[in-house]
């Protein structure tokens, strides 16, 4: 597969054109950031173990039955992807209470949702990604009511799933991001999965093992990502 022109830089993540026109290669980087892009730093490794965490669940999804993008990890630092039409939409869910639902709704943190709670947000840097329902969905035609319901099934799909893959490890998936799109017109998991958009706790001591550490200042962001995923069972080499 031949690398060709970058078409998109992310903020922590680069997207390529390939020779293949349904085929894309996602750099994953070094920088993280943090409230939509106003704290960014460069972590070492950070581009390799996203990368790698990404595919390992990225194909735990693929055999439980959800389709994803993703196709093979090329490099430690590049994946091979299907080329999706990206809605411009984020379907967040919430197990256990923490990060923005506390703040808007004044609600503490770490009280177990039952029922999970589903929110989406429109990903839209400048204007902090506002929280927006269905209905915006559907008056800006940023997606289909028909797509919506999927992506709203498949996120709920996805939480099952990785809940459970999560729990057996001993910790805890508080809440997690999800961006979908469209492949020959079916609804299918884009973007990533990693640390970085989702929140992992360890289930007895509730310490924070994802993106928090950075957007708290709390250090070991790395380390923690490699903890999560050495428990899982992953492979990041030397
Ligand atoms: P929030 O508590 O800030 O709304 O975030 C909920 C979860 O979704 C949390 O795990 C972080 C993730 N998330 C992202 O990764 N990127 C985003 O732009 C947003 C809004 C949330
Ligand atoms: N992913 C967003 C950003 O990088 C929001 C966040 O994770 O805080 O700014």
């Amino acid at each position: 597969m031949e690398k060709r022109k970058e078409l998109f830089s992310g903020k922590a993540k680069s997207v390529y054109t390939t020779d293949d026109d349904n085929r894309y290669i996602l750099l994953f980087r070094d920088d993280t950031s943090a409230f939509d892009g106003k704290k960014i730093e460069q972590l070492d490794r950070k581009g390799m173990v996203n990368n790698k965490f990404n595919a390992f669940i990225m194909e735990k999804l693929e055999k439980a039955g959800i389709e994803t993008h993703f196709e093979q990890l090329l490099s430690d630092n590049e994946t091979l992807v299907k080329k999706l039409e990206m809605m411009p939409i984020e379907c967040v869910v919430r197990n256990i209470s923490a990060g923005s639902i506390c703040r808007r709704l004044g609600v503490e943190e770490g009280l177990e949702m039952t029922p999970p709670t589903f929110e989406f947000f429109l990903k839209n840097d400048e204007l902090g990604d506002p929280m927006i329902n269905e209905y915006h969905i559907n008056t800006f035609g940023w997606a289909e009511a028909a797509h919506v319901e999927r992506m709203k099934e498949l996120t709920f799909q996805v939480n099952s799933v990785l809940k459970e893959l999560f729990f057996q490890s001993d910790m805890l998936l508080v809440d997690h991001k999800l961006e979908f799109g469209l492949y020959e017109g079916r609804v299918i998991l884009g973007d990533e999965f990693t640390p970085d958009g989702c929140r992992l706790w360890d289930k007895e001591t509730r310490k924070k093992l994802d993106k928090d550490r950075f957007r708290q200042g709390l250090g070991g962001v790395v380390e923690s990502y490699e903890e999560v995923g050495r428990r899982l069972g992953i492979d990041f080499g030397a």
